[in-house]
């Protein structure tokens, strides 16, 4: 009962952005909005923030205009990987106290970003109300970025789902241990079967070898072939390099600190495979950022 009432909503939602976001793109006459991708993951800790981090910069250094979003609202660390210490975060906009502009920060080469503020528990979970005031706000931003990355937390709690519906496109992190391929297709499952998300874009994230990735990328499209119609593209693979771990003690990015490396690369490789220049991408919606008055459909609890 409750998997149909997901089904509905998604579908509705879906139905009413595209003709609210269509009436207001022609209002403006303009029809270029801010592209929204998710990155996420079943399993924690497989690399999701270093992607979002490292992905960011390649793409301000391309010229785009990047907002990031620290959307572990439980876990927040973007901030951390990128050596700032905000005086604000989400928690602040929650509670009333601040606008997003006024929470904003900036990272290197541009790059702004919404920074969550760690261990809140009432914020943990967003009610609707919540959802509802972020949009609002990311409404008011959306012509001031070109991209939008969401980092948001693993597994597969309602504030996940919600970021992953949101975004235009949903990039599935994994690495090669086993928990986490399986952990990862139980979150596309769970999209694909409760909230008709049915594509998919996929990094694995330290591996050996380009082939060791490709096997992770061919076990999970066997798989979800067999069980659920979903499309996964490949987008790429990060290498294991200890490199990682020591830029995120710098508190620097790898791409800033180690630009000629194979893992540098490896993330400029990623942004070639976004294909974002090519307009045959037809994302599920390009108005997301004007949903937010629907999303009062969106609770469950
Ligand atoms: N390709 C990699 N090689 C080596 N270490 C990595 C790699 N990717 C991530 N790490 C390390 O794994 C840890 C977790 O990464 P993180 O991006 O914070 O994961 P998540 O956001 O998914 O929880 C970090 O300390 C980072 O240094
Ligand atoms: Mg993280």
């Amino acid at each position: 009962m409750e998997y149909q009432g997901d089904r509905d909503q998604a579908r509705t939602l879906r139905a009413l952005s595209r003709e609210f976001g269509t009436a207001s793109a022609r209002r403006s006459g303009d029809l270029k909005t801010a592209r929204v991708m998710s990155v996420t993951s079943g399993k924690g800790g497989v690399g999701k923030t270093v992607c979002v981090a490292n992905l960011a910069l390649v793409l301000a250094r391309q010229g785009y205009r990047v907002l990031v979003i620290d959307a572990d609202l439980g876990l927040a660390n973007i901030d951390l990987y990128f050596g700032l210490n905000p005086k604000f975060n989400l928690n602040h906009f929650f509670a009333g106290e601040k606008e997003l502009k006024e929470i904003l920060v900036q990272a290197p080469e541009g790059i702004m970003i919404l920074p969550a503020g760690s261990g809140v528990q009432k914020y943990t979970r967003l009610d609707s109300s919540q959802k509802i005031n972020l949009m609002e706000g990311l409404d008011l931003l959306h012509d001031r970025f070109d991209l939008v990355l969401i980092d948001t937390e693993a597994g597969i709690s309602e504030n996940v789902t919600y970021f992953n519906v949101a975004a235009q496109d949903i990039l599935v992190v994994t690495t090669p241990e086993p928990t986490a391929i399986s952990d990862a297709y139980a979150l596309m499952k769970l999209l694909s079967t409760r909230f008709h998300e049915k594509r998919f874009k996929l990094i694995v994230n330290s591996v050996s070898s380009e082939n060791e990735a490709l096997d992770v990328y061919h076990k999970l499209t066997l798989v979800s072939s067999r069980f659920i119609d979903i499309s996964i593209d490949f987008l790429g693979a990060i290498p294991l390099d200890k490199r990682f771990t020591d830029s995120v003690r710098r508190q620097k990015t790898l791409v800033e600190l180690y630009p000629k490396t194979k893992s540098c690369q490896a993330f400029a490789n990623l942004v070639e495979n976004l294909d974002l220049k090519s307009e045959k991408q037809a994302p599920k919606g390009s108005q997301q950022f004007f949903w937010k008055r629907l999303l009062s459909l969106g609770e469950t609890g």
